[in-house]
């Protein structure tokens, strides 16, 4: 929680200098973690909707993917608070979610996660 506060500074305070490093080991969480059911590719879904532009996003948004009713029904705005939150443990913040994937409970590699997923727009 402590890095991800620090990096929520940094983010407001100079997004391009605290991005870079961060966005890049994110980008080997998200293959490891993310990819075998979500595309970075706008308009690539999978077994999950794709996440291109996810950050800032409204929850249940992406054309062609059928959602569960508990996603459509979330009506979250997928800021870096809110993906936190649920990157941490998907189903306490989507109760009901479809989306199989118990979370990242390490910090650090949420918040580089977070900032990778940042960068895909
Ligand atoms: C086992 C497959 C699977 C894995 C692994 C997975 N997801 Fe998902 N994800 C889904 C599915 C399916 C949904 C749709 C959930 C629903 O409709 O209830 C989803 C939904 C989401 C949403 C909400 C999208 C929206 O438009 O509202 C986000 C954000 C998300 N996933 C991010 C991630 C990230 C980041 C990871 C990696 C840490 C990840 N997911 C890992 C299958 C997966």
């Amino acid at each position: 929680m402590k890095r991800f506060a620090i990096f929520a500074v940094l983010l407001a305070a100079a997004p391009g200098a605290a991005l870079a490093a961060d966005a890049e080991a994110g980008r080997a969480v998200f293959k490891s973690q993310c990819s075998t059911c979500h595309s970075p590719v706008q308009g690539k879904n999978a077994v999950g909707p794709s996440l291109f532009g996810i950050v800032g996003r409204t929850s249940g948004k992406v054309e062609g993917f059928h959602y569960s009713e508990a996603n459509k029904a979330a009506g979250l705005t997928w800021d870096v608070a809110t993906l936190d939150k649920y990157l941490t443990s998907p189903k306490t913040v989507v109760k009901g979610t479809i989306m199989s994937y118990a979370g990242v409970k390490d910090d650090a590699k949420r918040a580089d996660l977070i900032a990778y997923l940042e960068t895909l727009k």
